[in-house]
């Protein structure tokens, strides 16, 4: 099994870390790459109990032999990557293995001082961002004003790009924003300081992956971020300035559609989501309290709480169709041990109409209302079952549901945060 995409399918912290490093340590997996978004990630690593958490870098980081390499369509903040870096060695991880993309963007101080005065100047409107300059380092990309990893080995190509990216931004940040105008000269000292460390560490990513890819190694292409929050297929304008979908996996790393032989989609047994937007599932109640407490809701890069809310199988279904997902891994199955009946929305009604897919507009979208079916609880704490057959006969039920409901067959199901609290559907 060449390459291999996991991906989130609903809107973040789905379990994509537990996913990655599953795979990534039962399996023969060669290279672990993030193709898209940046710092902005969280994903959540339990090994033997212990509790690792990886933002810019790719999961696969933590499991011994594997090569981890960011390719050219994520953000690198040399900083974060630094600091990322450090805090994994001090606590004895080889992270020697890594490699980046030279076509790879640029996050500069710059990206996330835009990135929160923006959303400062949005008030109610704000989407909500992890303030790492994440959407301002893509629009930079897009604006072709941005400032990639080949460019900090050219001190003559840096400063000139730098002042060109600086210029608007400093007249909106003196006149419109009311701030301090940045200078180029130190952000290019920043950026120059960096150069020297990251030099070993840089290669044409889109090369070695296709090399390795002929000669019968196996990639696994690790997600960020999650389908719904797809800057063309998510809740616009409610999402983050990337690809996170399995289309983006080929633009992010610079490898063609018909090498993918593989496509995970990863899903919680409810649903969770972080910042503003639409979703129709959302719990204000005591149920949702419960999920928030039981489940640990609470994001991993921000520290902000996360909004729960039900199953939502219009949103599964969804994702199975734009991602081509071959496989669902369904997480946190263990979080609803609890409740008597669950309720699971299976479609949408948008004034007074029944839509059992996705509706076409945003405005039908934020008129959703959740139309649910109840399934019967199991009661039994499940969190030491390891086989799915052990599994009480509701939960295989409720599993069984909404494999039926969603599109795609459920390969793995979690019932807890470990390596080993995975359950194998079907081989
Ligand atoms: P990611 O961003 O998709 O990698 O997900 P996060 O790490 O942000 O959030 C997922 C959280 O759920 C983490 O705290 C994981 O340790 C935890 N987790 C993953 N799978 C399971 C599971 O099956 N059961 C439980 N209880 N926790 C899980
Ligand atoms: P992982 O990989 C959940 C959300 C932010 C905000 C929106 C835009 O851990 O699943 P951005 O800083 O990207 O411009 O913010 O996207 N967001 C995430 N939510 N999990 C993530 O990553 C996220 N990355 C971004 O909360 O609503
Ligand atoms: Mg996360």
């Amino acid at each position: 099994m060449p390459a291999i995409v996991i991906l989130g399918a609903q809107w973040g912290d789905e379990g994509k870390g537990k996913a990655t490093d599953l795979l990534a340590t039962t399996s023969t997996i060669d290279f672990v790459v993030r193709t898209s978004g940046g710092h902005n990630a969280g994903h959540t690593i339990v090994v033997n109990g212990e509790r690792f958490a990886t933002h810019l870098l790719p999961s696969g980081i933590l499991a011994p032999g594997c090569t981890s390499v960011i390719a050219g369509g994520v953000v690198v903040s040399p900083e974060a990557l630094f600091r990322e870096l450090d805090a994994l060695s001090a606590r004895g991880v080889d992270v020697s293995r890594l490699v980046v993309s030279a076509n790879a963007h640029i996050i500069a101080s710059y990206h996330s001082t835009v990135d929160k005065v923006t959303e400062r100047f949005l008030g109610k409107n704000k989407i909500g961002t992890t303030g790492r300059g994440i959407g301002p380092a893509y629009a930079d990309k897009v604006n072709r004003l941005g400032i990639r990893v080949a460019d900090l080995f050219d001190e003559g190509i840096l400063r000139q790009k730098v002042g060109a990216s600086l210029e608007l931004k400093n007249h909106m940040l003196a006149k419109v924003y009311n701030r301090r105008a940045i200078e180029a000269a130190v952000v290019v000292d920043e950026l120059l300081s960096y150069a020297e460390r990251l030099r070993p560490m840089v290669a044409d990513t889109s090369l070695l992956l296709n090399r390795a890819l002929d000669e019968g190694r196996t990639v696994l292409f690790e997600g960020a971020q999650a389908t719904m929050l797809d800057v063309d297929h998510g809740t616009y304008p409610f999402v983050t300035s990337s690809n996170p979908v399995a289309g983006g996996v080929c633009t992010g790393a610079g490898v063609g559609p018909t090498r993918i032989d593989r496509v995970i989609g990863v899903i919680k047994a409810y649903t969770t989501r972080v910042g503003s937007g639409p979703f129709p599932t959302e719990l204000f109640d005591a149920d949702g309290e419960k999920l928030w407490e039981i489940g640990g809701e609470v994001g991993v890069s921000t520290g902000r709480n996360r909004r729960c809310g039900w199953y939502d199988a219009v949103v599964a279904r969804y994702s199975s169709r734009v991602n081509g997902l071959t496989d669902y891994f369904l997480t946190k199955l263990d979080v609803l041990s609890s409740w008597e009946s669950i309720p699971v929305c299976v479609a949408y009604e948008i004034d007074g109409v029944r839509h059992d897919e996705m509706p076409m507009t945003q405005t039908e979208f934020h008129h959703a209302k959740p139309i649910y079916e109840h399934f019967d609880g199991w009661g039994d704490d499940i969190s030491g079952v390891r086989s799915f057959g052990d599994l009480p006969k509701n939960a295989r039920r409720y599993v069984e549901a909404l494999e039926a409901m969603s599109g795609t067959r459920i390969w793995g199901v979690g019932v807890g945060p470990g390596r080993e609290q995975t359950l194998l559907v079907h081989d």
